[in-house]
């Protein structure tokens, strides 16, 4: 039997290289080693986009061709919107009679998140129990793992809080502790240097045209100090070079020579970048294009997603009500 894996994404806007580097590379390559449940986590979500809920429907449909597209394979992996499976909200509640206030208002994204979208309202009964609704997305499947990245670390760790006291309260193993799968591939910082986020509007999206490709990179800051070609570069402080060392890992030595020895300019250096790029998100690209033509054929996989996942999901249930003696 092969273990257990789920992961969710909030339909929150287009997915970009950070999310491939991060997240959905990953996705991929556990689909052979494991059982996979990939979910976009609308619930979540609207706990911070709850003014308007409709772009995230729109951004589940986008969300999961790019997932498609990028080499999610529906045959292999069970591919759902949580909201589709009712089960995912009647463990929160579950869960939620059990989990003290403390845990959630000591968890370091709650406070951050608060502080950083300050715009959005987000100081809310449910928001607060974001981490709650997680673990019964985790533990309704039986989830041995969870590849996240680590500011997931803390949600993952009450995840297991919550199930170890749900199996002691109600005297039964019914749910399982997952374990992390922390994503091995470095963190990829936006175009301008910060975080990459769509809040910054400082990303590449996962099916961006060629020419706001050229465009972007173009625009990247480089070594502040190499003013000049003949100037000798650090490409230790540069995020171009940081791109390389991601996308195209078997050209950074030669990259890094050319630009300590200023062998190259930046310009010419970031072409060669950008060719390297528009090579790899082109036919990922051009599948999309053809995934977001054929609306049936997603709804079709999502559809079928989601009966097996409920199929999973209403056995963990029943085990926990009769666990609780309902
Ligand atoms: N909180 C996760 C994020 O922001 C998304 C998510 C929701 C998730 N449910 C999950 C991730 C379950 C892993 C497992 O990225
Ligand atoms: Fe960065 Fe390339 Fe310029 Fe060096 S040559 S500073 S790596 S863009």
């Amino acid at each position: 039997m092969k273990k257990v894996i789920l992961s969710g994404m909030r339909p929150t806007g287009k997915l970009h290289l950070g999310h491939w580097v991060g997240a959905l590379s990953n996705w991929v390559n556990l689909q052979k080693d494991y059982k996979c449940f990939f979910m976009a986590a609308d619930w979540h979500a609207l706990m911070s986009e709850y003014k308007n809920p409709s772009a995230t429907n729109d951004f589940i449909f986008d969300n999961v061709c790019d997932w498609l597209s990028y080499g999610i394979d529906p045959k292999h992996s069970v591919i759902f919107v949580q909201s589709q499976v009712p089960e995912h909200l009647e463990l929160f509640a579950i869960l939620s009679f059990l989990t003290p206030l403390g845990w959630l208002y000591r968890c370091p994204t709650f406070k951050e998140q608060i502080a950083q979208l300050k715009d959005k309202e987000i100081n809310t009964y449910a928001f607060l129990g974001y981490p709650v609704l997680q673990a019964a997305d985790i533990t309704l499947y039986k989830a041995n793992a969870v590849p996240v990245g680590d500011d997931q670390l803390p949600h993952l760790e009450l995840a297991r809080e919550i199930v170890r006291r749900f199996n002691s309260t109600y005297k039964r193993e019914v749910l399982l502790e997952p374990q992390a799968i922390l994503t091995p591939t470095p963190r990829l910082l936006g175009l301008d240097g910060r975080k990459m986020s769509k809040s910054y509007n400082n990303y590449i999206a996962l099916d961006e045209d060629d020419k706001s490709i050229k465009n972007k990179i173009s625009n990247m800051i480089t070594d502040p100090q190499r003013i000049k070609k003949e100037d000798k570069g650090r490409p230790d402080v540069c995020n171009v070079y940081s791109y390389y060392s991601v996308f195209a890992k078997d050209k950074a030595s030669e990259v890094y020579d050319w630009c300590t020895g200023a062998k190259k300019g930046c310009v010419e250096c970031k072409k060669i970048f950008t060719d390297l790029l528009i090579e790899f998100i082109a036919p990922h690209r051009e599948k999309k294009r053809e995934f977001l033509k054929k609306k049936d054929y997603i709804y079709d996989i999502l559809k079928e997603g989601t009966s097996k996942a409920r199929e999973i999901a209403s056995k963990t249930i029943v085990e926990a009500k009769e666990a609780m003696g309902l």
